[in-house]
Formats: C-alpha cells, structure tokens, sequence
C-alpha cells in the first residue's frame, strides 16, 4: 500500500454511511444489555447476533485469524479482548467494546468504554479524558488540516488528564477495508502526516491509559493487549468523513 491516504467516491460513502450507522447502533445496544454475572463470551455472543441482525457481518471475525465476533477489554485490557466463557464481569469492571460491522461492501468501526457502577475519581478522570480526547482529535479532523492536527489535540488531552497514551497502536483510515491509510496516531510524531482531504474517512481511536503508557500483549492468545502495570485502560472510537469544513462523525452517538 504505497497510498498515503485512500479517498473515497460519493457511492462508497453512501454506503460508508450506513454502515457506521448500523455499527454505532450495535455499539450503543450493548451496555444497556451487558450486566454483571454474565462472561465475555456470552456478551461476544449476543454482539454476534446484533451484528446478524443489521444483514451485515462481524468486520473482526477473521481478520488476521480474530476469533471473536467484537473485541471486549476489560480493566487493564487496553484492546483486542477476546470473549471468554471463563472471564464473568464483576460489577467494578470497565468494559471496552470495539464493533465493526461489514455490509454491502463497507465497514463501520466504533468503540466505547463502560462501566456499571459510578465509578471512583480515576476512573471517571480516565473515562471523561478518554472521551474529551477524541472529541478534541475529531474537531481537529478539518479539511485541510493534518493527521498531526489531530494527534496534538488528542495528546493535549490525555497529558491534561494525566492518563498514558498507547503509542503501539493508532486510528486508521476505514470505509472499504478495516484499515486503510493513512495512520492516526494520538501522540505528535515527526513531520505533519498526511494531508486531509475531503472524501477521507478516518477511525480517531484514543487508547488511554490511567498508568503507564506501556503495553504487553498476551502470550498465549497473542491477542489481548494489556497495560504493563495493570492500571485500566479506556478505548473510544468514532469514524469521521472528512469536508470542507466540520468532519461529519459517521458513528455519532447516543451513549457518548
Ligand atoms: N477495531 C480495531 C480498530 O479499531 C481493530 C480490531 S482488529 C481485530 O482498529 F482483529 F482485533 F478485531
Ligand atoms: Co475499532
Ligand atoms: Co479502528
């Protein structure tokens, strides 16, 4: 792929669009069905049939060999969870879910964090930050600005509420494949990135941690991504259309 970003046709939009939309309703049907006592998997399962029942499929299912149907992270999992019919949610559990629905030929790719209880002042700092983050990155997502436009204000954010930005894994173009170019990073990097430019579609992801930045992935299921020091993690995810002027958020809201 030598391509530094993919810009996408009026049709692929259209059907872009629908397909965020139905990921974002899948996403957002989630919590309000997930409750403590039940495992992983069963909540992997029922995402398994919301996804069915859009007509469209799990846009993770197989993709590099994933075998869940969403990617559920508790806690210190950071990304990339695996359902697992030995893993019960507890109450005090923060939950990421990451969907990606595929249908008609385009995908839709969203995340949130959630919790079941009021949680304590970390957590809250560390929820709240994650969120404000993607929604500074998002208002940076301007035509004619650069990906590094959205990076900084995601990083601001995340170093304002003092929480640990992942560096190994980054937003990414989305809309006719799961990963497009070009990378989102949250973190500043050398140079401006590519351009923006509208017709672009891109997945702003902030992976933020309330300890340290560090990650390790699972050896066993070569999967899971948590944080080195056990701390919990938050993930959101939008996709956004870039314009001539405000991004459009393509997986906007209800829960966020
Ligand atoms: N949804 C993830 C992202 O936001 C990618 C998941 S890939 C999977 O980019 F294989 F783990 F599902
Ligand atoms: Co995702
Ligand atoms: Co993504």
């Amino acid at each position: 792929m030598s391509r530094a970003q993919v810009v996408h046709t009026p049709d692929e939009i259209v059907r872009i669009r629908r397909a965020a939309r139905l990921t974002a309703e899948v996403r957002d049907a989630i919590p309000g069905l997930t409750h403590p006592g039940m495992t992983t998997f069963d909540l992997d399962q029922l995402a398994g049939e919301l996804i069915r029942a859009t007509g469209g499929k799990s846009a993770f299912r197989g993709y590099h060999g994933y075998p869940g149907n969403i990617c559920i992270s508790v806690n210190d999992e950071v990304v990339h969870g695996i359902g697992r019919p030995d893993r019960i949610l507890l109450e005090t559990d923060i939950v990421s879910i990451d969907v990606g629905v595929e249908i008609d030929g385009a995908l839709g790719d969203t995340a949130l964090t959630f919790g079941f209880v009021e949680p304590d002042a970390d957590i809250a700092r560390l929820l709240k930050g994650t969120k404000q983050a993607l929604m500074d990155g998002i208002a940076a997502a301007r035509g004619g600005n650069y990906i590094r436009h959205i990076s900084a204000a995601v990083e601001a954010t995340a170093k304002h509420y003092r929480l640990g930005v992942v560096r190994e894994y980054v937003g990414h173009g989305c809309g006719t494949r799961l990963h497009e170019p070009p990378e989102v990073p949250n973190f500043v990097g050398y140079g401006k990135g590519p351009q923006l430019i509208p017709g672009m579609v891109i997945c702003i992801e902030p992976m933020l941690n309330l300890g340290t930045a560090r990650v390790t992935t699972d050896p066993h299921d070569h999967w899971t991504v948590r944080t080195q020091d056990g701390r919990p993690a938050a993930h959101f995810e939008h996709m956004v259309l870039i314009t001539e002027k405000e991004p459009e958020i393509l997986t906007w809201p209800k829960t966020m």
